[in-house]
């Protein structure tokens, strides 16, 4: 239950004390890019910045132990809000990027063998499906993609008849970031655990936005940016069970994460997750995505959710009135709703947008694949998040009114 302060809806008058941009006329729809910050997480980095900027795990003095003590609660809130078993299956990274990154070359680079197979769709990101491109071509293992249903959905069902003798690995995103499809993970990661199959999963797009428990899910890997939830830019997450984690390759080698080194190149590196968490961190963004925690839970994750669903279910309503518009994920129970406007290239009607102030995305959002299945290239989308309102949505909806068909070109 979310305390009465922290109410999500009505007029979101409450959130334009916490976020500033809100306090401005720009209508901001594009939060699966990135999010807007709070104050509290602008304070925190702020803080850090003006009252205690010492590195971490490095000072004897006091400033220094106040940031090792805020960095390692950073880890532990991470830690609970995905429910993972140990604080050393957190590993802070740049973003989701490089969290995949870390775990396709630090791990089955390795573990792959020619002729193995790594399973994914067509509709993921570039973050994950470039890097297990390049780990394919080293080892010579096969990539092959699960079919996807007509509304291009993941179904148990394909990802059954996908699965072969040499399936050595599932990987893919929770929620996809183009058309906001939620994969059924649990069922995924028992039917290849069963088979011995490991899960990688890609959780930019739903760790803001629902409960994610790794336990319940049972993922091997997951990845995830803070700010996408609220936090500041480059900061990001690998999780991964530990006996696993222990096995990746660090990619970048060098101070906080070597124990013993010696000019005969005998090194010893640091237990996890120090050894994977090269060089000095971004403490400032870690200090902030604390408290960007802390705000997502006084909210209560569910309700979050519960909100989005309702919010763009009401957007729906609205915009089905307009037969010109295709909507190509109306049933999909979250906040993404991705569009074209028949006629008018996308590209115009984000800026027909962008000239009232409204902010959407635009393009093939790092899915390139995805066209390949899609049927078209380039597409609109509006992503929302809890501070987004019901006049937002109808600003959006008045500016899509007939005059943009002026911007027909066909
Ligand atoms: N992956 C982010 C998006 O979908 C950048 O916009």
């Amino acid at each position: 239950m979310i305390k009465d302060e922290f109410m999500i809806g009505g007029d979101g008058m409450k959130f334009k004390y916490d976020f500033p941009i809100l306090t401005t006329d720009i209508v901001y729809l594009d939060n699966c890019a990135t999010t807007l910050k709070p104050l509290e997480v602008i304070d925190a980095v702020s803080n850090y910045y003006k009252n205690y900027s010492a590195s971490v795990h490095r000072g004897a003095y006091e400033i220094s132990k106040k940031v090792n003590e805020k960095f390692d609660e950073t880890r532990q809130k991470v830690k609970s809000f995905i429910n993972a078993k140990d604080s050393c299956e957190i590993v802070f990274t740049s973003g989701t990027t490089e969290s995949l990154n870390l775990a396709i070359k630090g791990f089955f680079l390795n573990y792959l063998k020619s002729k193995d197979e790594i399973l994914t769709t067509k509709a993921e990101h570039a973050s994950l499906l470039l890097p297990w491109y390049e780990v394919a071509k080293k080892t010579s293992a096969n990539i092959s993609y699960i079919d996807l249903e007509d509304d291009l959905s993941v179904t148990i069902k394909n990802v059954k008849k996908a699965i072969n003798k040499n399936t050595k690995v599932i990987s893919l995103a929770h929620i996809t970031n183009v058309l906001g499809d939620i994969r059924p993970i649990k069922e995924i990661t028992s039917l290849a655990h069963k088979l011995g199959i490991l899960v990688l999963v890609d959780a930019a797009q739903s760790i803001p936005h629902q409960k994610v428990d790794v336990q319940d899910l049972d993922v091997d890997f997951l990845a995830f940016s803070a700010h996408k939830m609220l936090g500041p830019t480059g900061v990001g997450v690998l999780y991964g069970k530990k006996h696993l984690l222990e096995k990746v390759s660090p990619l970048i080698t060098g101070g906080g994460m070597n124990a013993f080194f010696d000019s005969m190149m005998n090194v010893v590196y640091k237990d996890l997750p120090d050894k994977l968490e090269a060089g000095t961190p971004n403490i400032a963004g870690i200090i902030g995505f604390s408290s960007a925690i802390d705000y997502l839970n006084k909210l209560g994750i569910d309700d979050v959710h519960k909100y989005e669903v309702d919010l763009k279910k009401y957007a729906i309503s609205k915009l089905s009135n307009f037969e010109y518009i295709n909507v190509y994920n109306k049933d999909i129970e979250n906040g993404i709703i991705t569009f074209n406007v028949e006629g008018v290239p996308s590209k115009d009607v984000a800026e027909y947008l962008n000239q009232k102030n409204i902010c959407v995305r635009v393009g093939t959002h790092c899915a390139k694949a995805l066209s390949e299945v899609l049927g078209v290239r380039s597409t609109c989308r509006v992503s929302l998040y809890f501070y987004n309102t019901k006049e937002d949505i109808d600003k959006l909806v008045n500016a899509l009114n007939g005059d943009i068909l002026l911007l027909k070109t066909d």
